[in-house]
This record gives C-alpha cells, sequence and structure tokens, in this order.
C-alpha cells in the first residue's frame, strides 16, 4: 500500500513537472519578441477574423474586417495584426494608423489573380498619369495613404504579387491601366518595412510616396531579372528615409529614387530629401543598383550611399534626366561599393526622353550638381563611364576618388563624357579630361560628417 502511493504521489509530481514544462516552452515559443519602432497594445490572429490559410480561399473580407477592428485602437496603444504560417490568398486592402502587420516564419500573402480585385485608383498627382498609360491605375495590393506609425514587419514571412499575370498581360499590351505597386504608402509618416521578403510584384516592389520618416530594413526582394518594371525601392518625393541591409535581385532597378515627372512634379514641388542608402546588396542584369530619375521633376537632394555590393548589374549609380524636368540631383554622396560584371561603374544621361504628354516644359532644365563618388572596386566592367551632360546645362561639381575598375575586354573606350564638369584622383583607369586631375593631397571627394535625424530613430523589443 504504503509502495503504491508513493508511487502514484511521483507518477503525478512527474506528470505535473511535464505539464508545467510543456507550457513554459508553449509561452516561450508564443512570447517571441521582435524589434519595431513602435510596440502594440492590441494583438488580433488573421484567424480570428476568419481567415483561412490553405492558398485558396480569399482573405480580402478578413483582412479589412481585421484592420478595421484594430483601427479602433490607434490612439488606445495601437493594433497589431499576425498573419500565421499558411498561404493566404487576398485582395488588396488598406492599412491603418498606429498599426503593425506582422508576418510569422512561413506566412505568405498572396496577391489574388482575380482582376475584380483591383479597382482602378487615381494617378499620382506629381505624374499626371499612370506610368503604364495615361489615366487611373490599378490598386496597389497593400495600401496605406494618409497615415501616421505604420509597421510591416515578420520573422521574414513572405509578401507575393503572383505577377506574372499583369507581366504577360502589360507585354501583351492588355492592360488598359498602370499595374499597381506591391506596398505602397501615400501622406504617411513613421514607417518601418522591415524582415520580409516580398517576391514577384506586378510593377515597383516597395513605394514609399509624399511621406517622411521612413525606415526599410531587413527586405529581400526577388523577382526574376527579365520582367518589366520590378524595381526594388522607390523613394518619391519622401524626406527623411533610411534603406539598410536589403538583398534585391529585380528585372529594374534595385533603388529608384524618384520626385515627380516634367509638369506634374513640377507643379507638385515635392523633393526627395535626406535619403540614407548603406548594406545593400543589389542584382539587377539590365538596371542600375542605384538609380536617380528619370523622374526627377520635384527635386532630389542629400543621398549618402554607402557598403553596397553589385553584382552582374548593367550600372551602379545613374543618374536619367532630361530636358521638361525641371528640378535639380544635387549633392549625392556615394562610398564604398564593390562591382562584379557591370556595364557601366558610371552612368549619366541628360537626353532620357520620356515625356508624360506633350505639354512638358522646354524650358525646364534639370540642373545636375555636386554628384561625388569615393572608394570603389569593380571588376569585369565594359565602361568605366558614359557620362552625358545637357548640352543647355552642362552637370556640375562630379568628382570621383580612389576607384579602381579592372575591364573586360571591349572595343568601347574606358570614359566617354561629354557637357560634364568635374575633378578626380586617385581614379584608374585614368577618367577623361572633363574630370581633372585634383591630385590626391587635395583629399578625397566631400562625404557629410553629420548625422541624420532618421539615423536616430531606435527600435523597441514588443512581443507578440
Ligand atoms: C483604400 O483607401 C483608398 C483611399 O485612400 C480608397 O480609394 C480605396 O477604395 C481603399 N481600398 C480598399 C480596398 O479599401
Ligand atoms: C491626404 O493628405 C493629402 C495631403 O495632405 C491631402 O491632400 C488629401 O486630401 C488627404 N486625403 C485624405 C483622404 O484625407
Ligand atoms: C529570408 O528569406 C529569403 C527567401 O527565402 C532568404 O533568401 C533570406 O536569406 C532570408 N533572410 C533571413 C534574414 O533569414
Ligand atoms: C529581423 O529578425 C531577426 C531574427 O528574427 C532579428 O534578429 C532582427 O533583429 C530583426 N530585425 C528587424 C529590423 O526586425
Ligand atoms: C565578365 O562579364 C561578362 C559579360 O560582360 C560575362 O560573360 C563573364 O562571365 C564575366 N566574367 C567573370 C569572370 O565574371
Ligand atoms: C580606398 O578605397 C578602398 C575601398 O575600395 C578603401 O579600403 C580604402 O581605405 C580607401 N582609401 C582611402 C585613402 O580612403
Ligand atoms: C559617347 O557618348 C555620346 C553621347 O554623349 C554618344 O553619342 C557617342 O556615341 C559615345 N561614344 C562612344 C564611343 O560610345
Amino acid at each position: 500500500m504504503e509502495f503504491h502511493k508513493n508511487h502514484r504521489i511521483s507518477q503525478v509530481l512527474q506528470l505535473s513537472l511535464l505539464i508545467v514544462l510543456g507550457l513554459w516552452s508553449l509561452r516561450r515559443a508564443e512570447s517571441s519578441t521582435y524589434p519595431s519602432t513602435n510596440c502594440r497594445a492590441h494583438t488580433v490572429s488573421l484567424k480570428d477574423f476568419g481567415g483561412v490559410g490553405d492558398g485558396v480561399t480569399s482573405n480580402t473580407e478578413a483582412f479589412q474586417k481585421a484592420i478595421y477592428h484594430l483601427s479602433q485602437f490607434g490612439s488606445n496603444g495601437g493594433g497589431q495584426l499576425v498573419v500565421p504560417a499558411g498561404k493566404w490568398l487576398t485582395g488588396c486592402f488598406n492599412l491603418t494608423s498606429h498599426f503593425t502587420l506582422y508576418l510569422q516564419r512561413d506566412a505568405v500573402l498572396l496577391a489574388s489573380q482575380d482582376m475584380n480585385d483591383w479597382p482602378i485608383i487615381a494617378p499620382l498627382p506629381s505624374y499626371g498619369r499612370g506610368r503604364d498609360s495615361p489615366g487611373g491605375r490599378y490598386s496597389n495590393f497593400i495600401m496605406g495613404s494618409n497615415l501616421t506609425d505604420v509597421v510591416i514587419t515578420g520573422d521574414n514571412g513572405t509578401i507575393d504579387g503572383q505577377g506574372k499575370m499583369w507581366w504577360d498581360k502589360f507585354k501583351a499590351k492588355e492592360l488598359k491601366y498602370t499595374r499597381g505597386y506591391l506596398i505602397e504608402i501615400m501622406y504617411s509618416d513613421q514607417i518601418l518595412i522591415s524582415n520580409l521578403t516580398l517576391v514577384n510584384s506586378p510593377s515597383w516592389h516597395v513605394h514609399p510616396v509624399y511621406s517622411s520618416n521612413v525606415i526599410v530594413k531587413g527586405i529581400t526582394i526577388l523577382a526574376p531579372v527579365d520582367v518589366p518594371n520590378t524595381d526594388g525601392i522607390n523613394p518619391d518625393s519622401c524626406t527623411d528615409v533610411r534603406i539598410e541591409d536589403c538583398y534585391i535581385v529585380s528585372g529594374d532597378d534595385c533603388i529608384a529614387v524618384k520626385s515627380g515627372w516634367d509638369e506634374y512634379g513640377i507643379a507638385f514641388r515635392m523633393p526627395t530629401q535626406h535619403l540614407i542608402i548603406r548594406r545593400l546588396t543589389c542584382i539587377s542584369p539590365d538596371s542600375a543598383v542605384i538609380a536617380l530619375g528619370s523622374e526627377m521633376s520635384g527635386g532630389i537632394q542629400d543621398v549618402r550611399a554607402e557598403d553596397i555590393t553589385a553584382i552582374n548589374s548593367q550600372s551602379g549609380v545613374r543618374i536619367k534626366t532630361a530636358v521638361g524636368r525641371g528640378a535639380y540631383v544635387k549633392d549625392i554622396y556615394v562610398k564604398g561599393f564593390t562591382m562584379h560584371t557591370m556595364k557601366y561603374a558610371f552612368w549619366m544621361t541628360g537626353n532620357y526622353g520620356s515625356h508624360p504628354d506633350d505639354h512638358w516644359d522646354p524650358k525646364a532644365i534639370p540642373v545636375i550638381d555636386k554628384i561625388s563618388y569615393s572608394n570603389m572596386v569593380a571588376e569585369n566592367v565594359t565602361m568605366a563611364g558614359q557620362l552625358e551632360g545637357l548640352h543647355q546645362s552642362p552637370f556640375t561639381g562630379i568628382c570621383i576618388s580612389n576607384v579602381t575598375i579592372g575591364l573586360a575586354k571591349s572595343k568601347k573606350p574606358a570614359w566617354n563624357c561629354t557637357d560634364i564638369h568635374g575633378v578626380s584622383s586617385s581614379v584608374s583607369p585614368q577618367p577623361c579630361d572633363l574630370l581633372s586631375e585634383k591630385g590626391s593631397e587635395s583629399g578625397p571627394c566631400p562625404y557629410p560628417t553629420d548625422k541624420l535625424p532618421i539615423d536616430n530613430v531606435e527600435f523597441k523589443e514588443c512581443s507578440l
């Protein structure tokens, strides 16, 4: 009896221990934390709103209901929508303020393939029309407008635009309107997009426009290299932007800095300024690692790019503009750039053309000034620099220092410069005469030493 009783007690103890241990490990899994600019008081799962992650059921309504529910907590601690592992098919949806969308590991958002899920929205005022065709544009997949404090993050979950349908229709000229972007955040402040994989957008992947205080960090962007306009990240008429730790493979520019198109952008007058780009790896065989333009009619000023790796890309930094754009591209600083297999290390084009309509102003001459490139190594490059300014207004203040470019066998000249002015030091192969040797004792090209306010934004540990 005595023995049996003790044995039973020990069994009960063992069982309780197992339960306690089990609960503890469950709690540990549930209470995982993640870094974010702001934490939220209210958390719901997409499943609480009828979401089904089978890859077939439409979750458009679940997303809209969940986000509408959380929008009520904007002034009361904010809301967080967790998307669990699974394949979540959905039409486009709008975000709300003081809100976090969190995609768990193996959560995949799949963009609907039903054209009825993509209503037509107004063109951007600084473009005057859609970029693909005149008139409006199809909705973006994930949209935010007039918001404050929005976070889209996760444990490397995936947002899949399923763009093939759009690329095929675009190539076949079957689309009446302009393709949507994967994520577009408009007229908003305090945005964080981090720790996600974005794939196969119908067109650009990340488009912050008319916004400020934007951080894009730890994002992988993957699209086939032969599909049209699948740019990575396009800050457009934005102030205080920080893009860091991103890996981008795409059919168009990895990063394209923009600010509106010809007379529409000039009238809208909203520049992109105070932009940091760092620790970027890019593969873009037909486009640029960092493009400035071609739409730059609100101006582009104070861009600081460093620690960039390019592999098999058409050009390193490319400035694209045209008569009719007006405005300026100035105070551009790039340093610490490694390139392998490139057509051009540097490329500037003043005659890009491409106008929204016939109403562009031939007197709107863009000004390109103070462009500074230093500390770069490139190998297997076809041309070191194709630098073509504007005859009416040569590009000025170009400075290139401490740059070594290994050329591939080619019949092309290493440098071809027209309508530009600048200086160079410690550059190999020897630059064109328009980049006059300034001597290494005069120091490297300038790079700002002050810190931009967006660099002071810190992350908190938030729990799910
Ligand atoms: C998203 O918001 C915009 C207005 O900012 C509106 O035009 C559009 O219909 C909304 N889309 C959805 C899917 O709710
Ligand atoms: C969003 O903000 C812009 C710029 O402030 C304003 O013109 C527009 O009317 C706002 N839209 C809405 C829906 O509030
Ligand atoms: C996120 O997932 C992508 C795609 O699977 C992968 O290439 C990338 O390395 C992952 N990033 C991290 C930080 O795990
Ligand atoms: C991204 O996720 C990793 C691992 O989940 C974490 O260590 C890192 O801090 C996260 N970064 C951001 C910016 O969310
Ligand atoms: C050099 O570039 C050419 C394309 O211009 C490419 O075919 C070749 O594989 C590259 N060589 C190396 C060693 O990367
Ligand atoms: C020149 O650039 C290389 C990187 O390409 C860097 O390691 C080196 O420190 C630079 N030299 C000077 C004097 O800045
Ligand atoms: C040099 O650039 C000009 C345009 O600025 C172009 O017309 C010319 O063909 C180029 N020359 C070579 C050899 O590529």
